[in-house]
């Protein structure tokens, strides 16, 4: 029997973070003109739409009830594409951000959704490919917050950490100018339900943006800022500009048709995590194109019989 989504089910299957938040908002600049035909979360990254990473990886992370956000002009977009996301195990709502305000914006935005329950946060424009069990650890979230810690070339395009001796977390810096270490924070947060009031708190920035770097240096004061360094063995990408959403599709080719197997492939994801069942898998199947992807979900239920 496929499942189906139960909203409130992170307060029964033991685990403590079930709800996350797509942010696909942003006016993707950078990208101009591709982002004059549609929005940067809509962009092919190889053979899937930019979303779907970010999708499978609070998939793959043990969320399933989502609210996405994104622009007046382009949530309908997504709504087409996803619906109420039941087709897939999951239960996706969807809320406007008018004006690209910040990501900490997006939980003053979410407050009716996050209640009182902790929420994981992932940027639309984020990929992430390897060792996500990182994000597992999420789930065992009960209070304060955790980000992570990757190791980059151009630290100074990201917020930055900051250590001490002993390496521990002593600040966080937006885009710096001088980086004090080669760690950006990539965007994928997880927070108890007072990053609402902590949004709400904060000022907006010099470029108009309620900034998630100031929501984290809250938790730090308070001394309830994890932070976890994420390996070598774990891909973040960046797909902000044309360079690096080529390389995000070139590295998606290459391990795709090196492996022969697909990366951010949801319903096949939706299957093996067990949110559907065979029938509900073979019923997206019916409903899609004839097309190497339609081939790919059919050989994976194929495997299953
Ligand atoms: C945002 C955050 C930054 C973070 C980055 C990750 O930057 O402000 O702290 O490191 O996402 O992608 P933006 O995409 O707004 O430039």
């Amino acid at each position: 029997m496929p499942r189906t989504p139960v909203p409130g089910w992170y307060r029964t299957c033991g685990c403590m973070i079930g709800k996350g938040i797509i942010l696909a908002g942003g006016a993707g600049t950078r990208l101009y003109p591709l982002s004059r035909v549609v929005c940067k979360q809509l962009l092919p990254v190889y053979d899937k739409p930019m979303i779907y990473y970010p999708l499978a990886t609070l998939m793959q992370s043990g969320i399933r009830d989502v609210l996405l956000i994104s622009t007046p002009k382009d949530l309908p977009r997504f709504q087409e594409i996803f619906g109420d996301g039941a087709q897939l195990g999951l239960a996706i709502r969807y809320a406007k951000q008018d004006r690209p305000e910040g990501i900490a914006h997006a939980f003053i935005l979410a407050a009716d959704f996050i209640g009182s329950d902790p929420v994981a946060l992932i940027l639309g424009d984020n990929l992430f490919h390897g060792r996500t069990e990182a994000f597992l650890t999420a789930r065992s979230l009960t209070s304060g917050a955790l980000i992570f810690g990757y190791l980059v070339g151009e630290p100074w395009r990201y917020g930055v950490l900051e250590f001490d001796a002993k390496g521990r977390v002593t600040g966080i810096e937006e885009k710096p100018d001088r980086p004090k270490s080669s760690y950006a924070v990539p965007g994928f947060y997880v927070y108890d339900a007072r990053v609402v009031e902590f949004s709400r708190a904060v000022k907006p920035s010099s470029r108009g943006e309620l900034e998630i770097t100031d929501v984290n240096l809250a938790y730090l004061r308070r001394g309830e800022l994890r932070v976890e360094l994420l390996g070598r063995d774990l891909a973040w990408l960046d797909t902000g500009s044309p360079e690096s959403l080529a390389q995000a599709s070139h590295y998606i080719a290459t391990i795709e048709d090196r492996q022969g197997v697909k990366i951010g492939c949801l319903e096949e994801l939706a299957f093996e995590l067990g949110y559907i069942g065979l029938e509900q898998l073979e019923g997206l199947i019916a409903k899609m194109p004839p097309s190497p992807y339609r081939n790919y979900v059919d050989r994976v239920a194929r495997r299953a019989t």
